[in-house]
């Protein structure tokens, strides 16, 4: 068990699309920290909030290990790290608490532009580039297709032209990366937004009350937005 604290702790995406929209939605609740432009830990003053500044596909295990309490990241990362521990029989610690209406996307299959798609039965023995491997898997399983997944932990666009995998399985926001890599979307395997994650179990000590608090202002903020 995670020893008792009396800080919060919230972790964000130090850089990327996330990154930006999460600092200002935790402004808006009423936090604010010292000035730290190149520090990943920024101190919590008006509340004893504290921020960490980290890769986003860390801060699933950062709650999971209580290391943080809540964390702003995007469903898909969360929802691939549970299925991930799922699969090798770890419990689910940590979960979407709150969907925050920015950072939007989908994780979808995207194949070659010259392909003429007929559907998920095509994918039989395909090579399958991805970040999203546990995600994948499910949903080949669900779907009943045997196909190979081949892990990428970035620029996965490059891979089918590389010859490394046939098609892909990535995030699409805009659509600019699969346009550009001579790629078109044909299945949508999660939408996604970023999310308030915390843990399953709420600490039983000061922080109990300050992320109620937090939960509250968010509510807030979140629907004035609409
Ligand atoms: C995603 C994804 C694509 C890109 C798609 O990366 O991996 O590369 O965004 O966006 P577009 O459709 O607007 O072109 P992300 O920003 O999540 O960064 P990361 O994979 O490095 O975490
Ligand atoms: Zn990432
Ligand atoms: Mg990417």
């Amino acid at each position: 068990n995670a020893p008792a604290r009396d800080r919060l702790r919230i972790a964000i995406q130090k850089s990327g699309r996330l990154a930006e929209p999460a600092r200002s939605l935790l402004t808006a609740c009423g936090l604010s920290w010292r000035q730290s432009r190149d520090k990943l830990f920024c101190y919590g003053e008006s509340l004893p909030v504290d921020l960490l500044l980290v890769r986003d596909d860390d801060i699933p295990g950062l709650i999971a290990d209580g290391v943080c309490d809540f964390g702003i990241v995007g469903r898909n990362e969360l929802d691939e790290q549970a299925a991930a521990r799922r699969q090798i029989g770890l419990p689910d610690t940590y979960q979407a608490l709150r969907g925050l209406n920015f950072g939007q996307c989908r994780l979808m299959l995207a194949v070659p532009e010259e392909w003429d798609w007929q559907g998920v039965q095509q994918l039989a023995g395909k090579r399958i580039a991805t970040s999203y491997p546990a995600i994948l898997t499910d949903w080949l399983a669900a779907q009943g297709v045997d196909a190979q997944v081949v892990e990428l932990s970035g620029s996965v666009e490059i891979a089918p032209r590389l010859g490394t995998a046939d098609l892909i399985c990535d995030l699409v926001s805009s659509g600019a990366t699969l346009a550009a890599n001579q790629l078109k979307p044909v299945e949508t395997l999660l939408e996604s937004e970023a999310v308030l994650a915390g843990p399953v179990r709420t600490p039983d000590d000061a922080r109990a009350g300050l992320m109620a608090m937090l939960l509250r202002r968010l509510d807030g903020v979140v629907k004035q937005q609409d």
